[in-house]
């Protein structure tokens, strides 16, 4: 079957040391960004996948040129306020919430109206979170209740804000931070903490934008309409692509990797610290910063005595789109590993908690849900030897990939549907797991 892939064999031992695709969020971020800077600008390594094809192909429609060159991306910055753009146009967001959402936030100082669009996983997805913002500011912005499509019309008289970020969203945090870009004055932002990536490059932008951080909340305050020059950027790796690569690694016999270039952000290597203090063998090593931003090498190596864990919840945000490998590493644990108040899970391309309990029981690990907190009772010994068929659903990347590494580890013989689901945001992914020697058919 096209778009299918079968694989009824687990790894071989590997060594070795490989790369990951560019880093998703700073790609979009750096578009979007480079949009709105005076000049032209140039993004080089920038990920090459169908969320950011859409990001540049969105920029375009109103009025932002680009260029792609041997190894970099020119972006022709208007400045603040330079969008063009014609009437009715409608902009096709795909599978991407965060370029959904956040260029929502860069639009609503454009008095046209813009309709956005997207796939049938991100029209199920809600966008009041980002509405009831964007309506504070003064844009007039009317959806499906809550929902794509939505038709914002923006506006030059935009009021500045005091908003409560309280879910712990980088995506809501970029998109009221680019619309404090539109507004004149200063909008107050008391966020809980996420990704902070559109921060870390505003202020590399010098751009004034000013965070004061305490132990939950992060208290940002941002001075609209200052236009910013045009700038140079390397994206680095992935962390949420190396995830996958980490997890098969530690779930190998034998095996040993390196993963070079990845992009470290504090915010970003919740994964990282959790997997460590279930005993993974996981060192980060050549650490260093850029233009603000966190840098390293990720050694990995297989581990066999996995302990449970209790989550701290403050971990949630930094691991968000990891969860779904944390729960196959907690099943092959000693232990009862407990995670609490997951309900942003289940906000992702698909429900995503209501599948990693389905599919921990497919493959006969005994789950305990209460509300949106689950309990994984571990089994060191689990090794499986069924037929398993992960079928079509809403097409998340993140669901494919994560059948492929369970294939890989755990045996069994699998059909995994939606192959392509990963030109999303890894498309890599499949030469990556051949490389290392996955036998995928
Ligand atoms: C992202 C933020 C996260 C994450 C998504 C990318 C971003 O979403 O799940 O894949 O680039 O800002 P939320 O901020 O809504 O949790």
């Amino acid at each position: 079957m096209k778009n299918q892939v079968k694989i009824e064999k687990i790894i071989n031992p590997f060594k070795k040391i490989i790369t990951v695709s560019s880093d998703k969020s700073l790609s979009i971020r750096c578009i979007l960004l480079s949009s709105i800077a005076t000049g032209k600008s140039k993004i080089f390594n920038l990920l090459e996948s169908e969320d950011v094809t859409n990001a540049l192909k969105a920029i375009k429609k109103i009025g932002v040129y680009y260029k792609r060159k041997n190894n970099y991306f020119e972006i022709y910055g208007v400045g603040i306020n330079g969008f063009k753009i014609k009437k009715n146009s409608v902009l096709n967001t795909g599978n991407s919430g965060t370029l959904a959402r956040c260029i929502l936030g860069l639009c609503s100082g454009i008095k046209e109206k813009i309709k956005l669009i997207g796939d049938k996983s991100l029209s199920k997805r809600d966008f009041s979170r980002v509405i009831r913002p964007l309506k504070l500011f003064g844009a007039n912005c009317r959806s499906n209740n809550g929902k794509l499509p939505i038709k914002l019309i923006g506006s030059n008289l935009l009021r500045p804000i005091k908003y409560f970020e309280d879910k712990g969203s980088a995506q809501i945090k970029t998109c009221i931070i680019l619309s404090a870009i539109n507004t004149p004055g200063i909008t107050k932002i008391k966020a809980k903490k996420s990704r902070n990536h559109t921060e870390l490059l505003l202020k590399y932008l010098n751009y004034p934008i000013n965070v004061k951080k305490t132990k939950k909340y992060d208290l940002i305050n941002i001075s609209g309409l200052n236009q910013f020059a045009s700038f140079e950027y390397e994206v680095p790796g992935d962390i949420s692509s190396a995830s996958f690569f980490i997890a098969l690694t530690l779930l190998s016999r034998n095996s040993v990797l390196k993963i070079k270039n990845v992009n470290i952000n504090p915010f970003r290597i919740g994964i990282i610290t959790i997997l460590k203090r279930m005993n993974a063998k996981i060192k980060i090593t050549n650490k260093r910063n850029y233009k603000g931003e966190y840098i390293g090498d990720i050694g990995i190596k297989s581990t066999k005595n996995f302990k449970s864990i209790s989550c701290p919840e403050k971990l949630n945000s930094s691991a968000i789109d990891e969860f779904l490998l944390i729960f196959l590493i907690a099943a092959k644990s000693k232990g009862i590993s407990k995670f609490k108040n997951l309900g942003e899970l289940n906000k992702k391309e698909s429900p995503r908690l209501d599948i990693a309990i389905k599919f921990l029981r497919m493959i006969g690990v005994k789950v305990k849900r209460k509300n949106d907190s689950i309990k994984i009772f571990g089994n060191p010994k689990l090794k499986l030897n069924k037929n398993y068929h992960i079928k079509s659903f809403l097409k998340d990347h993140r669901v494919f990939m994560l059948s492929v590494v369970a294939a890989l580890t755990l045996g069994g013989k699998w059909k995994i549907n939606d192959k392509d689901s990963i030109n999303s945001s890894f498309p890599n992914f499949l030469n990556i797991s051949k490389e290392l020697g996955g036998k995928i058919i």
